[in-house]
């Protein structure tokens, strides 16, 4: 199958024939809204009802087309409905659904891929269908490995919505304050290296990030039981901006728990598998975590999430269970196969490198050129447009953040918002030339609102 199968369905793109959004996706909303509740912000701000999804583009019920920068939620990475992932999830839906944890044909060759694509010793698995579970069997397999049971994490990282998961994360987080009133005993947050807005600096303002280490020594030995089990961190921040740590951090961050004897909890469900232009995100600091969370691209919209810890530990799973109504279900081992097998047919990593670069390149002009754009981040095609009031006292600007959203969204591009960083995430199959249709979207979105709030 050729890598342009997309292509031609993304030709006329973006194709807004009613104001979006539109009469129909109004009315399905409002009828939707009377029984479902919690809906995100996303839905919110932009109450569109799609009907179908092919390679980089969505369609509404109001037979708008539009560009797609979300990949659903870091999903669909490899564009929506990929016929071979499609086809393998239907050819076991018609021959074998489930049958617990026996092995599969399907789940042998998977677990054989996944051994042979990430890096080191990786290689202890078991399967989940979503990134919250996974998580909370990270969480065991590090209390199993180490038979201690405190975990480190990070200020505004988010793992998921299970009760381990919540107790990683900041609790005043909306829909997550709802668990309350404290995370689990034992889970303690500290906080994380943002080079835009660090908390520790070197005499000249730049980012410092031997003082974050010291400060996490400082605090195993003062603030925890000297029970950790493990560091849980996300590579890059997804929900909290794209936000990636400077390069030396999770080498530095490595040394000291190898020091303390604590294992080192890389949670990927979002940055994993090509996103940012690796197998795994570590790797773009040689570094290989003791335990790994895969979810979102693995299955490519399937739900199926693993949990992956070295070699040398994998025993230790053996005390924590695999067994789950679904986890590595023959469908969803399928999914992850196909996928697994087109990011490497398709030479999906070097898409990302180099499309990725040209997203890195285009955003700085747009910085040079906006008043209102403090900083851009990111790597591959995790990406983040930060808004400020003022570039230099880099007050967020939440307000042009919900704007920016709404009127990209007009114009027809699917995307992420997430208050003043706007989050892009687009299939990791688009090219430079819808790279640079979405970005010219958000642009002239970026300069509409510059032009409202009198900066232009
Ligand atoms: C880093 C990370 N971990 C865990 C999760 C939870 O995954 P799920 O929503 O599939 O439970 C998410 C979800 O966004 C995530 O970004």
């Amino acid at each position: 199958m050729s890598k342009n199968w997309w292509k031609e369905s993304a030709r006329d793109i973006p194709k807004i024939i009613v104001e979006p959004p539109g009469p129909r996706s109004q009315s399905m909303h409002s009828s939707t809204v009377r029984y479902m509740r919690g809906l995100s912000s996303q839905v919110k701000l932009f109450p569109v009802c799609f009907s179908e999804g092919y390679g980089i583009t969505l369609t509404d019920v109001d037979g708008n087309r539009y560009l797609d920068f979300s990949s659903g939620i870091y999903v669909t990475s490899l564009g929506h409905s990929h016929p071979k992932v499609s086809e393998a999830v239907a050819s076991w839906a018609k021959k074998l659904m489930n049958c617990h944890d026996f092995t599969t044909p399907v789940k042998d060759k998977l677990l054989q891929k996944i051994a042979e694509v990430l890096p080191g010793n990786l290689n202890g698995v078991q399967f989940y269908c979503d990134g919250s579970t996974a998580v909370e069997a990270g969480l065991r397999a590090a209390r199993a490995i180490t038979g201690r049971h405190e975990f480190i994490s990070c200020f505004r990282d988010f793992h998921g919505k299970t009760m381990g998961a919540v107790s990683l994360a900041r609790m005043a987080r909306g829909d997550v304050l709802a668990y309350g009133p404290t995370r689990a005993p034992g889970f303690y947050l500290v906080p994380r290296p943002d080079p835009y807005r660090p908390t520790f600096t070197k005499p000249d303002g730049r980012i410092d990030t031997d003082q974050y280490i010291r400060f996490y020594e400082q605090f195993i030995q003062e603030g925890t039981a000297g029970n950790v089990a493990a560091f849980v961190l996300e590579p890059t921040q997804g929900w909290g901006g794209s936000i990636f740590p400077p390069d030396d951090f999770f080498p530095k961050l490595k040394k000291l728990c190898q020091n303390h004897s604590i294992l080192l909890f890389a949670d990927e469900i979002l940055a994993g598998m090509g996103r940012t232009g690796e197998w795994m995100c570590m790797s773009h600091w040689n570094v290989i975590p003791d335990i790994v969370t895969f979810g979102k691209s693995f299955g490519n919209g399937f739900p199926i999430t693993a949990v992956v810890v070295r070699e040398e530990n994998a025993e230790a799973l053996d005390n924590i269970s695999a067994s789950s109504s679904y986890g590595g279900n023959p469908m969803g081992c399928a999914a992850a196969l196909a996928c697994l097998e087109v990011i490497e047919e398709e030479d999906i990593l070097e898409n990302v490198r180099t499309v990725g670069a040209f997203f890195q390149k285009r955003m700085s002009q747009m910085k040079e050129e906006h008043p209102i754009i403090g900083d851009v981040k990111g790597k591959g095609f995790l990406l983040g447009i930060e808004l400020v009031k003022d570039k230099s006292t880099k007050e967020p600007f939440e307000e042009a953040g919900k704007l920016v959203y709404q009127k990209a969204f007009r114009k027809g591009l699917a995307w992420i918002p997430a208050g003043h960083i706007l989050r892009m995430s687009p299939p990791l199959i688009m090219d430079e030339v819808y790279a640079e249709m979405g970005l010219s979207m958000i642009e002239e979105a970026i300069g509409e609102v510059e032009r409202e709030y009198g900066y232009r």
